[in-house]
This record gives structure tokens, C-alpha cells and sequence, in this order.
């Protein structure tokens, strides 16, 4: 699935004196398959922007284009199904007395048998290394552990695109990269994920595309080497490294990623007399 935003404004509460204009006209696509990495500082409206994508915000002006058709063309029900959003906290939502039934509360509403919203629901748990929760309370587990079965409820539902709001927040840095290597996975089944993130470097680590935004419009869009090389106050460590190297040199290249910037340095050495 394509989605592509073209000149999106979000006014809150407009007409009245607390009216906010979050986003000022954005445009960006999120194509097939790719991971869409969301950096920008706090109020920047990274969370306005993400929840336009399956139309949970409706923009005040500019459209919202899903494989080119108008998204409120669009049946709104199966467009959040097709489009899941995990909200940045969205242990906050969680309900049910069991993980299990929390997690299956979703796919319930989809209307599936009985037998096949178990599996999903086992199945969607071990994938985040939560099947051992699966009879706890929800109420009664870690932030950690909430934040995987608040990810869980929304994957059960079978979405094309994964859109997680600063799913790292507040974890420790295992759980860090034990969901940046399930972006990963994701993404190597064919999902498409939009992330948002404060992290520059774990954005580094995973994204295909990053965009940056700033007083609710785009800075800055594109390849990661081209958004961070390009914008050095936005650059993460790995980036920096590099730079610090002389990235000018051609042998050098423009590495983003760890292990990139890793074989970089390797070269320096092996170079030097
Ligand atoms: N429900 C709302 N009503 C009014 N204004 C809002 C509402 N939600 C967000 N805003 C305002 O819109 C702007 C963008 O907010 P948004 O939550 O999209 O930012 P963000 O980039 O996600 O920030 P953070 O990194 O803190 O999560 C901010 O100025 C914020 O105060
Ligand atoms: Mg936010």
C-alpha cells in the first residue's frame, strides 16, 4: 500500500482562540515495503501527521491519497485496519483482565472465527516475545511488557502498514533493540512501518527513508545518508563518526548504519601508515 499526503494542514480547534495549525501544508508518500522513519522535536507534529495516515485526523486542508484514491473515499473501518497505529503511550489503553483477551479484542471486531482469533493472537504474541503474558493481567505488567501488548493488539489485526508512535519511549535498551529488530522482521515479511522516534540513531539503524519536520512542516525528506549528511544538527552518532573522518573521501562513502560506519573506520585504519 502507497500513502501519500499532499499539502496536509491540521488546524485543532479552529474557529476558537485556542486554535493550534500543527501541520502547515505537508507532502510526503510512504511507499510499499519501505521503513519511514518520523524525527522531529517535541510539538513538531509528529503525532498529528502520523495519525492523518488511516484518517483518525482528518486534515483541515490538502488530501490523503491511498494507492491514488482519496482516503475518505475510503471505508474508515477497514482503512484502520489496513493502517494500524500504535499510539505513543498506548499502554494507556490497554482494558481487558487478561493479555490474551486484550490482544484479541480486535481481530473479534473484524468478525473472525473464534479458532482463528486464537492463533492470531498466540501467534502475534510469541512474535513479540510476550506468549508467556498471555494470561497475566495487563494492568499488572511492566511498562516494557504493556508496550509489547499494546504493539500486539494492533499487529493481530493483520495491517499492511505498521505506524508506531515513539514505540521506544521510555524503554531500556534491550527492549530498545529487541523492537528495533522487530521493525526489522517486519519489514522483511513485506509490512511497511512508519516509526516515530526522538532517537536519531536507532532511526539510523532502521530507516529506509527519514523525514524530518519542524513547527509542523517537512525540513527536511529523504534517503537517510541525504536527510543527515545534509542536515548535520540532525545527524546521529554514526554520521557524525563518519564525518569526523572525512566523509569527502570517496572510499568513505556516506554510511548511516553501524556496521556501515564501522567498515568505514576499518578502512581509515587500514589505510593509515
Ligand atoms: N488535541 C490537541 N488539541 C490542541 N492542540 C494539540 C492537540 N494535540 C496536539 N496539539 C498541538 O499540536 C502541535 C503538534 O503536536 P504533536 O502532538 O503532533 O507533536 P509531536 O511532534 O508528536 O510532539 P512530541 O514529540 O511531544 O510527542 C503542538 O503544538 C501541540 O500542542
Ligand atoms: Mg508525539
Amino acid at each position: 500500500m502507497r500513502i501519500e499526503l499532499q499539502g496536509v494542514r491540521h488546524v485543532y480547534a479552529p474557529g476558537t482562540s485556542f486554535a493550534v495549525e500543527a501541520l502547515k501544508g505537508v507532502s510526503l508518500s510512504v511507499e510499499p515495503g519501505e521503513v519511514l522513519g518520523v524525527i522531529g522535536g517535541t510539538g513538531s507534529g509528529k503525532s498529528t501527521l502520523v495519525q492523518h495516515l488511516n484518517l483518525l485526523l482528518v486534515p483541515t486542508a490538502g488530501r490523503v491519497l491511498v494507492d491514488g484514491k482519496d482516503a475518505l473515499s475510503l471505508d474508515r473501518s477497514e482503512l484502520r485496519r489496513r493502517v494500524g497505529l500504535v499510539f505513543q503511550s498506548p499502554e494507556q489503553a490497554l482494558f481487558a483482565p487478561t493479555v490474551e483477551e486484550d490482544v484479541a479484542f480486535a481481530p473479534q471486531r473484524l468478525g473472525l472465527g473464534e479458532e482463528e482469533v486464537r492463533e492470531r493472537v498466540g501467534e502475534t504474541l510469541e512474535l513479540l516475545g510476550a506468549g508467556h503474558l498471555a494470561a497475566r493481567s495487563p494492568f499488572a505488567l511492566s511498562g516494557g511488557e504493556k508496550r509489547r501488548v499494546a504493539i500486539a493488539g494492533v499487529l493481530a489485526m493483520g495491517p499492511e502498514v505498521l505506524v508506531l508512535d515513539e514505540p521506544t519511549a521510555g524503554l531500556d535498551p534491550h527492549a530498545r533493540s529487541d523492537l528495533i529488530y522487530l521493525v526489522g522482521r517486519l519489514k522483511a515479511s513485506g509490512m511497511t512501518v512508519v516509526f516515530v522516534s526522538h532517537d536519531l540513531d536507532e532511526v539510523a539503524e532502521v530507516a529506509d527513508g527519514v523525514c524530518v519536520l519542524e513547527g509542523g512542516e517537512v525540513r527536511s525528506i529523504g534517503h537517510p545518508a541525504e536527510v543527515f549528511y545534509g542536515d548535520p544538527s540532525m545527524a546521529p552518532a554514526t554520521v557524525r563518526v563518519a564525518a569526523a573522518l572525512g566523509v569527502s573521501r570517496p572510499s568513505l562513502g556516506t554510511p548511516v548504519r553501524y556496521g556501515e560506519t564501522l567498515a568505514a573506520l576499518r578502512r581509515v585504519l587500514g589505510a593509515a601508515p
